[in-house]
This record gives C-alpha cells, structure tokens and sequence, in this order.
C-alpha cells in the first residue's frame, strides 16, 4: 500500500453527475489488479474516500465516481494539472478461475466503474459480455476519448460485448443490469457482480429460489446451474468506510464466515458467502 499525491492529467463530467479523473500514478498503476480500490482525500475533508480504479495501464490510473455528496462534489472540481492525494492499491481484487468460456459481466450504475477494469483485463483470454444498466439514457456510459487516448490498456475493450440497459426503456434493452444478464447465464463459466444493494439482493433471492425474476418481456426461472454460478460468482461491495485500512471495522458486514471488514477482507466477495439479508445500508 503506497500514500502517494497523483497529478490531475484529465477531468471531466462524462454525464450529469459522472466524473473521469485520470491520475498519474506510476506506482500504483504498476501493481493494480481489477477490483481494488484507492482512498481519496477530498479537499479538506478528515476521511479519505474510497474509488475503484476504473482502468489502468503505463504510469496512469482512471476513477470514475458519480458526484454523491461533499466529499465527491470537492473531488470533481480538482482540475487538470492540480493534484490528489491517494492511499492504495488496497482490498483484494477479483480472481480469475481457469476455466475457459464466457464471462459475464453485471454492472448496475457506478458498478460499471470496477468492471470496465476487469473487462479489459480479460478480454482476448476470453468471451466476454459487459451488462451495464442504469436508470435512463442519460446515465448511459461509453469509453470517453480522453480515457482511450491517455491509458492505452482500454481498447481491450473494443473486444467486449458490452449490453445496455435502462430502467426505463429510454435506450438499451429495457430492465435492470440483472434481468438482462439472467438469460446468458445458462451458457456462462464465470460471473461477477457490482452495484447498487438492491441489485443485490434481488439477485441473491433469485438464486435463493424466492421468486423468478420477472423481465420486461419475460418471465425467467433460476435453474440449478444459475444458482450455481450466483453463488460461486464475486461481487465488489460497496458500503460506507471509514479508515479503509482496517483500522476502524466502519465497513464490517455479515458473512457466513462472520464479520468481514469489506476494506481488507474485501471489497470483493464469493457471492454467496455475503448474508445479504443482514447487511445494512
Ligand atoms: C470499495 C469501494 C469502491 C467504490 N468505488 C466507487 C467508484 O468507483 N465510483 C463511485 O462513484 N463510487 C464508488 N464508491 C462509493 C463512493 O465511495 C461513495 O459514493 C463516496 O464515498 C461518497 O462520498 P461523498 O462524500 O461524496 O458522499 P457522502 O456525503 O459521504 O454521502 C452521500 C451519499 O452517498 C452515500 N454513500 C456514502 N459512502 C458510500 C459508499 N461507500 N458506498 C455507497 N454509497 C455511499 C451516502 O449514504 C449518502 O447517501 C465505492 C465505495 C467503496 C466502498
Ligand atoms: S473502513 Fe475502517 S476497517 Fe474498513
């Protein structure tokens, strides 16, 4: 873990309340693996504020962050040329089993930002779809141009099937992350999840066999090989931390091997380890 101060190389609103921030960050963009996260410091703020790194590759790390409060607003106004302080690379990040066959991908909002990293990382090894779902078109997200141009590693994304969806129809297939990923799960080998805890939690009743999800058009029922592949897939969590260092057990939530602190532990899970049932938002 390295507390470093990045320079701003790029920042801009890719959407109404979405921010890309390119760092230069040469210590860290050389040690990175997808699903681990960076603690920010956000103006003055006391508490650091943790971001997964959304692409790296050379010297230089890329967060994308939706503008939630305080500390987020004071970071999207960090311009180019100024600097950041960090603390990272921190948690574990994903694994990647050795199985061969398609992956797939299910981002729910600012899920997108962890699994675009991933996405990169394994396409050309493998067949990989990305399943992004977001509340209308104007939350929709594509790979900003300043983002291909200054980390090279992100035009492995161009090998990446890459599905949209939008709560309310307005662009893309018409339903959550979720409901548009269930149906390609009979023909996956691996899957991973992030995003918001009611994503989450609908996707654990699922394979829990507490109702079919029921898509726009459709309605779909888990059958025992997607139970399987919901149990054993990962997801990255995301609550609220304090320290981010393990220091404080502000991020400590419910598994079934007891209290995990999602900082050190985490942020990524055996999906079915997590008692989602009890963890509190
Ligand atoms: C490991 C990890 C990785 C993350 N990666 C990203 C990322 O890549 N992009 C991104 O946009 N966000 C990410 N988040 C969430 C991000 O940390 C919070 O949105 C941020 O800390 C909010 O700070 P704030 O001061 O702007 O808002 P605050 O004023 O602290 O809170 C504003 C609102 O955001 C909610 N909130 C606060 N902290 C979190 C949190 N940790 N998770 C979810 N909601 C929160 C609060 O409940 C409140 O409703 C990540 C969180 C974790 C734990
Ligand atoms: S945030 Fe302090 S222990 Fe995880």
């Amino acid at each position: 873990m390295l507390q470093l101060t990045a320079a701003v190389r790029h920042s801009e609103f890719v959407g109404p309340e979405t921010v890309l921030q390119v760092l230069d960050a040469p210590s860290i963009a050389s040690q990175v693996r997808p699903g681990q996260f960076v603690m920010v410091r956000c103006g003055g703020l006391p508490l650091r504020r943790p971001l997964s790194i959304h692409a790296a590759s050379g010297d230089r790390i890329a967060l994308l962050f939706r503008v939630a409060g305080t500390g987020t607003e004071l970071l999207s106004r960090v311009e180019q040329g100024c600097t950041v302080e960090l603390t990272g690379p921190l948690g574990n990040g994903y694994t990647v089993p050795s199985v061969t066959g398609r992956v797939v991908l299910v981002a729910g909002g600012m899920g997108i930002a962890p699994l675009c990293f991933l996405a990169a990382s394994l396409a050309g090894r493998r067949e990989v779809i990305l399943v992004h779902g977001v509340r209308c078109s104007r939350d929709l997200y594509q790979i900003p141009a300043a983002l291909r141009e200054l980390v090279q590693d992100v035009e492995a994304l161009d090998n990446v099937k890459w599905l949209q969806a939008t709560d309310d129809g307005s662009a893309g297939a018409f339903g959550s992350a979720l409901e548009v990923a269930l149906p390609l799960l009979e023909e996956a080998a691996q899957v991973y999840l992030c995003g918001p805890h009611g994503m989450c939690v609908a996707a654990h009743g699922f394979a829990s066999g507490n109702g079919d999800i029921t898509h726009q058009l459709s309605s779909v029922s888990c059958s025992p090989r997607m139970r399987e592949l919901l149990v054993s897939a990962e997801v990255s969590l995301e609550v609220r931390m304090g320290c981010g260092v393990g220091a404080c057990y502000a991020c400590s939530i419910p598994t079934l091997q007891g209290r995990r602190k999602v900082c050190t532990d985490g942020p990524v899970f055996r999906f079915g380890d997590v008692v989602w049932e009890d963890i509190c938002t």
